[in-house]
């Protein structure tokens, strides 16, 4: 068992904010580390959706994707972190968050003892917006059935959020991150936490902070849960 505050300094550290400590008690943190034509999307299993989904030509972002982002990590996590859409860098490899921002989501879920092998990331769209443009409501409903069904068959016992389009779309609310985050929300009966996206903690670092509790409630919120 990690010791909290050990864990907090090593978040604060990992994510490159100075921790300041009084004399005695500076030690070295501890570092620990859609629709197929078969079946509907909501009855197929995890190989007919991971085809259906890369076979899908249901937006125009069919047209200019190099390759589809299903998601990536462990089918029976109990974290499921949920994104924008892909990227360039994301678009090339088929998975999520592989460019800088991934590498900060992973230093974030280091922290909190997690990796991208015990989690499971998705985007709210599987294909990559054009000039990484925000996705179309319209795009996004199309894509909706597909992610609803991957969080139907992980079955995480928390859900975080990252980002506004993550956080919008699958909470139907039109408020800031900043209003969104710091609280438990509620997916279907899943907790929902919403954070600030990876891409925006490199561009504020002084948002770390929040977005470090933001991960400790999503973390309590698990344990309730799995308890
Ligand atoms: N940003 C996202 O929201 N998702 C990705 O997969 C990559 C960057």
């Amino acid at each position: 068992m990690i010791h909290p505050e050990h864990q907090r300094r090593a978040y604060l550290q990992a994510m490159g904010i100075d921790v300041w400590l009084p004399r005695e008690a500076a030690e070295p943190a501890v570092v620990e580390s859609p629709v197929s034509n078969v079946a509907p999307v909501h009855d197929l299993d995890w190989d007919e959706l991971r085809q259906c989904v890369a076979d899908c030509t249901r937006c125009e972002l069919a047209a200019s994707r190099t390759q589809t982002v299903f998601g990536v990590g462990n089918r029976n996590a109990e974290w499921m972190i949920i994104g924008e859409a892909p990227g360039a860098e994301e678009d090339r490899r088929g998975e999520p968050f592989v460019g800088r921002a991934g590498k900060m989501l992973d230093e974030m879920l280091r922290a909190i003892g997690q990796s991208r092998e015990s989690v499971f990331i998705a985007n709210i769209l599987k294909c990559r917006p054009p000039n990484n443009r925000d996705p179309k409501p319209a795009e996004a409903a199309e894509c909706r059935g597909y992610l609803e069904r991957q969080i139907a068959m992980v079955k995480p016992n928390i859900i975080l959020a990252v980002g506004r389009i993550a956080a919008q779309n699958l909470l139907a609310s039109d408020e800031p991150v900043g209003r969104m985050r710091g609280r438990r929300h509620d997916l279907n009966g899943i907790p929902l936490v919403v954070t600030y996206h990876p891409a925006y903690l490199l561009r504020s670092p002084s948002q770390k902070r929040k977005s470090w509790r933001d991960l400790c409630l999503a973390k309590a919120l698990s344990m309730e849960v799995a308890t």
